[in-house]
């Protein structure tokens, strides 16, 4: 499959954001538990093809069953619209969110609501450790991975590994925000957590975008626009950081873009690829 050509998207004005729709919720994440969408829908979701995940208990959520030999039957979304309800299950598009450690994971529950806005998205999110101070995890309703989590699950040799399994799992990975660090780490192949493990085994067929966020000093550093460049070079695509008072006081280039940005680029590969998407 050959490689998308590298690319920076530049976001789309304001006005032509889409409307609401529903989108089924997970809840709570790490407990694999289903629940009613916003719209009263029954969360009933699709499960992997490859990975028939068992929702054990809040504590013991890494239970697989492994069925390489059937797809799992999609139901109709609840609350799509009479045409899209066919006979034909509506596909699932699985986006992996990862988080590193900015302040602007502070945005990550905003993110991920507005992701779920998306009818036909289910979402999982990668955190790193260093993530996990910047939000609460009580307001993420999705399933919540950390590196705890990779190492709990690997007991012996029949086991799955977490980091393969998440990088088959996803149709799409959104990097929001990446920091100075994980940039750095990314564009030289180091990969010495669940988040970056996932990424060194990208299937590079598949659209990652990341969302750059650091002081501006970081920013203008010469090192940054190597390093972005790098990831452009892999396929990635870079949605740009914005000019904006930072939470440090400075005020300049940096930024992570936008939420409504972020969502607008995933809906455009998403359509772009022709995959379904409604809000
Ligand atoms: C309050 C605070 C805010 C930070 N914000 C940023 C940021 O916006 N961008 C960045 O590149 N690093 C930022 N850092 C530094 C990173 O957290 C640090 O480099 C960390 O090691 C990143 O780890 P990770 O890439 O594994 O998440 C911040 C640190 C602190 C203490």
């Amino acid at each position: 499959m050959p490689r998308a050509a590298p690319r920076t998207l530049i976001p789309p004005q304001p006005g032509a954001r889409g409307g609401t729709s529903h989108g089924a919720l997970r809840l709570p994440g790490r407990g694999g538990v289903t629940a009613p969408g916003p719209g009263g829908a029954s969360g009933a979701v699709a499960l992997p093809p490859r990975l028939r995940r068992a929702a054990t208990g809040i504590e013991t959520p890494f239970v697989y069953e492994f069925d390489r030999g059937m797809e799992p039957f999609s139901p109709p979304e609840p609350g799509f619209p009479a045409e899209k309800s066919s006979s034909v299950p509506q596909r699932k598009y699985r986006v992996l969110v990862g988080v590193t450690g900015s302040v602007a994971a502070l945005k990550l529950p905003l993110l991920i609501a507005e992701l779920l806005k998306i009818t036909g998205l289910e979402v999982k999110v990668v955190t790193t450790e260093r993530a996990k101070h910047f939000y609460n995890a009580q307001e993420i309703p999705v399933t919540l991975y950390s590196d705890e989590d990779e190492w709990q699950l690997w007991k012996s040799r029949s086991d799955p590994v977490l980091h393969i399994e998440l990088r088959r799992w996803a149709d799409l990975m959104l990097v929001a925000p990446l920091d100075a660090n994980t940039l750095a780490k990314l564009a030289n192949g180091i990969c010495d957590n669940l988040l970056t493990c996932v990424i060194r085994a990208w299937d590079l067929s598949k659209p990652l975008l990341f969302c750059p966020a650091m002081n501006t000093a970081m920013w203008e550093h010469p090192i940054t626009a190597q390093q972005v460049e790098q990831l452009k070079s892999f396929g990635y695509t870079e949605i740009p950081c914005v000019v904006k008072k930072l939470v440090c006081g400075d005020e300049g280039r940096g930024a992570m873009a936008e939420v409504w940005t972020i969502v607008e680029s995933v809906k455009r590969i998403l359509e772009e690829r022709d995959l379904p998407t409604q809000s």
